[in-house]
């Protein structure tokens, strides 16, 4: 097992560690109570988890107050549920001493902090992700939230992990659109921060869709190394956090274009295309960087062209109103070069001319 340690934020004394390794759950509950032993736990999952049999892995026969999710999913990710999760937990008696224990991915990690965030104005919560998109993005930084029936992530809060525990082995039950989109933030995250890491998912790209143990866990040290400094830097988003939005701005637009029929690793890929596309526009492409990233993209098996139904106006409308955009325009996370953030004088994040945007838009759409 490897450990790791992020430290939250960097200029204060508070940190956690995520524990990384194989067939980990069913000796993690001791672990847990050992650690947090003072703390009720209250698991939080959902019923694809559990039916899967992590569930059972993760308790054995021991007893343990819980709340299954269910239907599970995005569908399920609102304020409805984050009160039916907080109510429960005071039904089951628990106050302040309560540990939340989220286990499942990125849905159930974002639901189960978020009541750990408010329930009695806050109690830890400990990560247990099983999806390839949490175990590599969504279970490290401290992000917890639901949706609003207008927009995603509406209701928030930044509520760092007290611990993360990533068993490589829960990824062997997903189910393989999943499992391939899951792996678009590893590959974000080794083009915004680490070009060898880039070079080790291309040269292991087979074993990765073989699911190999090894390789899974070599990818989650780069992916929290990489995440967790970039949280260390700046936790609460003011600059340089951006710049895990790579391919994100356009992506989320694709996301939300496409009613949700694409995963969000999916649609990230598309967005990664269309920034590739930019770079080379603003003169940031370096000779087949683009070619590079688009042949992982397909060996992974995700979309690489937008799909030939969406809206390109739409696109913009919906880049118009992007939660961080200015003056009704976003801004856009470029590479310079790959594992390198375009950075000019300290801001993480480039102005793009509209005209561009539209020009590249134009040129990705084609059928997946
Ligand atoms: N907090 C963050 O920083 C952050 C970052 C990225 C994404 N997110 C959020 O994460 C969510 C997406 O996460 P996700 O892709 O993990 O979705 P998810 O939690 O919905 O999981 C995908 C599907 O797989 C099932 N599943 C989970 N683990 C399984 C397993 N081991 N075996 C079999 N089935 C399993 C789930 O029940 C679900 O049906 C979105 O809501 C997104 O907004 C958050
Ligand atoms: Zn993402």
């Amino acid at each position: 097992m490897h450990e790791l340690e992020i430290k939250v934020p960097a200029s204060q004394p508070g940190s956690y560690k995520v524990a990384i390794g194989t067939g980990l759950l069913p000796s993690l509950w001791p672990q847990i109570k050992a650690a947090f032993g003072h703390r009720r736990p209250f698991v939080i999952t959902d019923a694809n988890v559990a039916a899967a049999g992590h569930l059972d892995a993760l308790l054995g026969s021991r007893p343990a107050p819980q709340f299954v999710i269910d239907p599970p999913g995005e569908g399920s990710k609102n304020i409805a549920t984050a009160v039916a999760i907080v109510e429960a937990m005071e039904k089951a008696y628990l106050g302040r001493d309560t540990l939340v224990v989220a286990l499942g991915g990125g849905t159930v990690g974002d639901m189960a902090g978020f009541a750990a965030a408010i329930f009695k104005r806050g109690v830890p919560v400990v990560q247990i992700p099983t999806t390839t998109l949490a175990q590599g993005d969504s279970a490290i930084g401290g992000k917890t939230g639901v949706d609003s029936s207008v927009s995603k992530n509406a209701f928030g809060a930044f509520w760092h992990p007290a611990a993360v525990y990533i068993d490589v082995a829960a990824v062997q039950t997903l189910d393989e659109r999943q499992y391939r989109s899951g792996l678009v933030e590893s590959v974000k995250h080794a083009m915004i921060a680490d070009a060898d890491y880039f070079e080790f998912i291309e040269q292991q790209m087979d074993a990765l869709l073989a699911r190999r143990t090894d390789v899974l866990e070599t990818l989650a040290r780069f992916n929290c190394t990489i995440k967790g400094r970039v949280v260390e830097a700046d936790p609460d988003e003011q600059n340089q956090r951006r710049m895990l939005n790579y391919g994100h701005t356009i992506g989320h637009a694709v996301e939300s274009a496409s009613n949700y029929q694409l995963l969000h690793g999916e649609a990230i890929a598309i967005g990664i295309i269309a920034a590739g596309y930019i770079e080379i526009e603003m003169g940031l492409s370096e000779p087949g960087r683009l070619e590079r990233v688009t042949a992982l993209l397909e060996r992974l098996g995700v979309p690489t062209k937008m799909p030939a139904d969406l809206d390109n106006r739409q696109l913009i409308d919906l880049l118009k109103h992007d939660k961080k955009a200015v003056d009704r325009w976003p801004r856009f996370i470029l590479l310079d070069r790959l594992g390198h953030i375009h950075c000019p004088h300290g801001q993480y994040a480039t102005d793009v001319d509209r005209t561009i945007v539209e020009q590249v838009l134009n040129s990705i759409t084609g059928n997946r």
